[in-house]
């Protein structure tokens, strides 16, 4: 049932590139100059009269919600917050007919995405959800939904559900944008170029598997990594912050890299792995010079990087590439070389990578 691999959390790592197409390919046309969201009936009526949008979701869902945040405020120019559903839920959010929930599990049955959706649902607001289980509960209550077509994820740890859910957040983003009328053909046909090539990158990104594993066996003894981004890269870092922390347990931080001087460099000392993601083109040179800063305390730095961008490697202790991509879609071959690290670390470590202790799958009780 593992397909050969040695754990489900390998083989869902490998199935990214087939999730990925499986959730794109129905729904991005040629052909078209626009994206077909399924049954989703919010229609540009409906639309207009939003005002607000709450992405609300836990764990490794809410980190695609961030990313959707930025990309529909980017390309639809709505408000958007995104939310951790156990927050949402008990701070008396601000919900009304004008609202926009949209949901994000995997599971589709977590107990306080659930509770976050009726709450909103009794004040009126659309619910719309991005699940990867058909029949869940979130399917049934929601107003539209959206599926990612990752299969069955059994592995505790998330990782194709991630990556589809970005995909998700990109193409609801767009239509949004669309209808909204705030993006153009041109920008449209950019990013569905860079989005239909994704599975591509990543199994481009998975060739390199065999170099990051030698890099996690070496590195198999740290105590604490501190992952840096800016911008998209803060928020695949968080994701990439969690996998350590769930499957490895290496105690790990991701920060926005323009924080550093308001507290955590002072955790930097000789030798502190920090692993500083620099997709994003604007923000390289602001990048550049954070890693300056850790370095000259002494850190270790690994460096996530676009392929043409080869000046890292003279700040960089060690480089790992993704292929040159639109920025805004790089998180997603960025985070599968964080997936891979994680799992070699965990499994360098001993760790029970398919069943992280104190953890469950499905978070079905508050
Ligand atoms: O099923 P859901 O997407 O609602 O689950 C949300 C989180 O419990 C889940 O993403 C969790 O953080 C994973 N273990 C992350 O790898």
């Amino acid at each position: 049932e593992k397909g050969g691999y040695e754990h489900f959390m390998l083989k869902e790592i490998h199935e990214q590139p087939k999730a990925l197409r499986d959730t794109l390919t129905s729904r991005l046309y040629d052909d078209k100059k626009e994206i077909v969201l399924d049954k989703i009936k919010l229609g540009k009526e409906e639309l207009d009269k939003i005002n607000r949008i709450y992405i609300v979701a836990c764990g490794t869902a809410y980190h695609a919600g961030l990313i959707g945040k930025y990309s529909i405020e980017k390309y639809a120019r709505i408000p958007v917050e995104a939310d951790i559903a156990s927050e949402f839920r008990y701070r008396n959010p601000i919900i009304d007919e004008k609202t926009l929930l949209i949901l994000i599990s995997q599971s589709g049955e977590t107990a306080d995405t659930l509770a976050a959706m009726r709450l909103a649902k009794q004040k009126g607001a659309r619910v719309m959800a991005v699940t990867n289980v058909v029949g869940s509960s979130v399917s049934r209550e929601a107003d539209d939904v959206l599926y990612t077509w990752a299969g069955p994820e059994i592995a505790v740890a998330s990782t194709k559900a991630y990556t589809t859910q970005l995909a998700c957040m990109y193409m609801i983003a767009l239509h949004l944008g669309m209808l909204k009328g705030t993006v153009n053909e041109e920008e449209l046909t950019k990013i569905q170029e860079s989005l239909k090539a994704s599975p591509e990158m990543v199994e481009k990104v998975i060739k390199k598997e065999s170099a990051i594993k030698e890099f996690a066996y070496d590195k198999f003894n740290v105590r604490d990594v501190f992952f840096l981004g800016r911008g998209s890269d803060y928020y695949a870092s968080l994701e990439g912050s969690l996998k350590m922390k769930e499957i490895s347990y290496i105690h790990s931080e991701a920060y926005p890299a323009g924080e550093l001087k308001h507290g955590p460099i002072a955790l930097i000392e000789e030798g502190t792995v920090v692993i500083a993601l620099c997709t994003q083109t604007e923000l390289l040179e602001k990048m550049m010079s954070n890693i300056k800063e850790v370095k000259a305390r002494g850190a270790y730095v690994v460096a996530l990087a676009k392929e043409s961008d080869k000046a890292i490697e003279k700040e960089a202790d060690k480089v790992f590439y993704i292929p040159d991509t639109q920025d805004d879609i790089a998180p997603i071959p960025t985070v599968v070389i964080l997936q891979i690290l994680a799992y070699y670390l965990s499994v360098a470590r001993g760790c029970d990578v398919d069943k992280p202790r104190n953890l469950a799958k499905s978070v079905t009780v508050e």
